[in-house]
């Protein structure tokens, strides 16, 4: 059973300059307990993408529509995200599906101790007094790996280092269970040495409590480490998609392969510092046929004419490019 179900959502932005369209049509699923990664460079659409799931892009500017474009709780009743309410909203964000974001800063509330804040989790959504709450909260505060739990949690967030905010905000995000937990660069802002600790504590407290995660990254390192499957997404495209081992072992579209090419060789120890040549297609200015058709090594003139459909080999894998298709069946 799908957790998450979405088909062909759109996502324009209205600006001074016209519509941008920064997600065209893509559909993602996530199962039950299943580990899900959307990798791409900036400005793929990524953010965007995982904040429509949330209902947290504002709109105006953001408009978005989808075929289908639903969550699934626990108790087997489908949500339609476009058509709920804000309070039902509310419900779901704090029960149901939960976020952590690339700055946990700009999610805590300075003025409040941090054992404030998550008391108010429990006082809000399982009618604990407050003296109750604390107690789950210094319960929660061991469980993400917070040292001397009861002195930090009389500290204000500005007192507290970036692993230990983001492993508060895990704290909070995993508090209630959630059956989704969407993880947008979790590890993006931190030292790299905390990069790995918080990335086994995210994938910790998703067994625990039989979390689905959909892992947003453009970090093909994180992929690997966190994901089951992967959805390869490009210009608010999805141009690739299947299982992370074959994916990786044997990528098909150009794309993922160039993304595969610029993580330098740790077992060989070569200098292999490949850039994929140019950028990111602003959204206004993607070119015509393939949007990877300027950047991209296989090119033909058919390419740089018509868009190439996302191919479907039926086992799950996916891959949105002529070039490679023809070796892609073969396999
Ligand atoms: N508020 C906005 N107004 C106009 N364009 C936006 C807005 N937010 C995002 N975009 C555009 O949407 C595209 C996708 O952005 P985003 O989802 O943040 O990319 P990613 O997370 O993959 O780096 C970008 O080209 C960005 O410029
Ligand atoms: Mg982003």
């Amino acid at each position: 059973m799908n957790v998450l179900d979405i088909k062909n959502l759109k996502i324009l932005f209205r600006t001074g300059e016209g519509f941008v369209r920064a997600v065209e049509g893509v559909d993602i699923h996530v199962g039950e307990g299943e580990r899900v990664a959307i990798v791409g460079e900036s400005g793929c659409g990524k953010s965007v993408t995982s904040l429509a799931c949330m209902r947290l892009l504002q709109s105006p500017p953001a408009y978005y529509t989808a075929d289908t474009f639903d969550f699934v709780s626990r108790d087997g009743t489908r949500h339609n995200l476009l058509t709920k309410s804000e309070n039902e909203m509310l419900t779901l964000r704090a029960r149901e599906m939960a976020m952590i974001f690339q700055d946990p800063s700009t999610f805590l509330n300075p003025v409040m101790t941090i054992g404030e804040q998550l008391d108010e989790v429990f006082i809000y959504h399982k009618n604990m007094k407050p003296k109750e709450a604390r107690v789950h909260t210094i319960e929660m505060m061991k469980k993400v790996g917070i040292p001397d739990p009861e002195m930090r949690a009389n500290q204000y967030p500005h007192e507290l280092s970036g692993g230990l905010k983001q492993r508060i905000l895990i704290a909070m995000a995993t508090s209630l269970s959630p059956r989704l937990l969407i993880a947008d660069e979790p590890t993006t802002a931190l030292d790299v040495t905390i990069q790995a600790q918080i990335l086994r504590l995210i994938g910790e407290r998703c067994e625990k409590e039989k979390m689905s995660l959909l892992m947003i990254t453009h970090d093909l390192g994180v992929v690997r480490e966190m994901a089951d499957r992967v959805y390869v997404m490009y210009c608010g495209k999805i141009v690739e998609e299947g299982t992370v081992d074959e994916i990786l072992s044997h990528p098909k579209h150009p794309y993922t392969k160039a993304l595969i090419d610029t993580v330098p060789d740790m077992n060989t120890k070569t200098e292999r510092f490949v850039q994929i040549p140019h950028n990111v297609p602003h959204p206004m200015n993607k070119p015509k046929g393939c949007y990877f058709s300027n950047r991209c090594a296989y090119c033909t003139e058919l390419c740089t004419q018509k868009q190439p459909p996302l191919y479907d080999r039926g086992d799950g894998r996916k891959v949105r490019c002529y070039y490679k298709t023809e070796e892609l069946w073969e396999k």
